[in-house]
């Protein structure tokens, strides 16, 4: 037997499937991997909370198909997405306007689709947001950033803005951490940026009061991050902007050595809020988000 779908005027009085309507907008995210993501579980929870009509999907999009996704997500007329690896940076020349912080940082996290498309990186704030949150205080005095990849651009970006005195950026590449310091020396007069091999007997342990960990190390059973954690000051913070569901490998090893530890579940929250505040004009319910991530954990 053949069914016939209900008359359009009938249609607001079915009992609607939760996946969304016609007037459901599009969210979501482009990534290659993707189906790691903890974004969707982030902003369907808080759509769903403020009872908003929008919907956010992980799309696995391949470098190759990155120009054809942006524009098939046009024509479907959807809101937003965001980017994660490897698409950061080459979204930037599609963009037909950059925020000042995707231009600052060289790379987009989030897209909103307007008459233009306009590229945002949401990545510094919620690196900062989060660290403000926990400890307010932070930072200060000297800092030593591990990583000069994608995500140490957001980081350092995010530094630049505070009061810290310096910042030593290691990396196992040296000539990358000395890209990035003279991508950034027009934002850094005082050359606060210092790059240096990422070589544990030489790195300045002893007088720093935040250790940022950006390299993408310990989750996967990789090699572990050369560090040295019993040189540190007691009061020193160790953030991991990795995150995992028990804190990462370099989170736990800092609280056996009795030092304060974050990993990046909150920047994760913190970057996706920016994000959901310019795609809805709605505040991202983020105590009662980090509340369900935590329980899940
Ligand atoms: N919490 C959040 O919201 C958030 C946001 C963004 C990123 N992240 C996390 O940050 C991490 C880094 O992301 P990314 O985009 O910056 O990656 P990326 O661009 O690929 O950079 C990877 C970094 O890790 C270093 N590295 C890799 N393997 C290493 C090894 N065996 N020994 C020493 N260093 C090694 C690389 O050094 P070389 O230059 O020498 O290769 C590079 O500095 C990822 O785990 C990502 O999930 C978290």
């Amino acid at each position: 037997m053949v069914r016939t779908s209900p008359p359009q005027d009938e249609v607001s009085q079915w009992p609607l499937p939760c996946l969304g309507s016609g007037t459901t907008r599009l969210l979501g995210i482009f990534g290659d991997p993707v189906a790691h993501s903890l974004s969707p579980v982030i902003h369907n929870f808080s759509l769903n909370l403020l009872g908003l009509d929008y919907r956010y999907l992980p799309f696995h999009v391949a470098p190759s198909r990155l120009y054809d996704a942006l524009q098939g997500f046009r024509i479907l007329g959807g809101t937003g997405f965001n980017a994660t690896v490897p698409h950061k940076e080459a979204l930037l020349p599609w963009m037909d306007e950059l925020s000042p912080a995707a231009a600052r940082i060289g790379a987009v996290n989030t897209v909103h689709l307007q008459d233009r498309m306009i590229g945002h990186n949401t990545d510094a704030h919620g690196f900062l947001a989060a660290l403000r949150e926990e400890y307010p205080q932070h930072p200060t005095g000297k800092v030593l950033v591990l990583g000069a990849g994608g995500a140490a651009r957001s980081v350092l970006s995010a530094l630049l803005d505070t009061d810290c005195s310096a910042i030593f950026l290691a990396n196992r590449t040296e000539q990358r951490a000395m890209d990035l310091a003279r991508f950034f020396a027009p934002f850094d007069p005082d050359r606060r940026i210092k790059p240096l091999p990422l070589a544990v007997d030489q790195l300045p342990w002893e007088e720093v009061s935040l250790l940022v960990n950006t390299t993408s190390l310990g989750l996967k059973g990789e090699a572990t991050l050369p560090v040295a954690l019993h040189r540190l000051a007691p009061d020193c913070l160790v953030y991991d902007i990795v995150y995992g569901p028990q804190g990462t490998p370099l989170t736990r090893l800092a609280s056996r050595h009795n030092l304060h530890a974050m990993d990046g579940l909150g920047m994760l929250i913190h970057q996706a809020a920016a994000a959901f505040s310019l795609w809805t004009q709605h505040e991202m319910p983020i105590a009662a988000v980090k509340a369900h991530l935590l329980r899940a954990r």
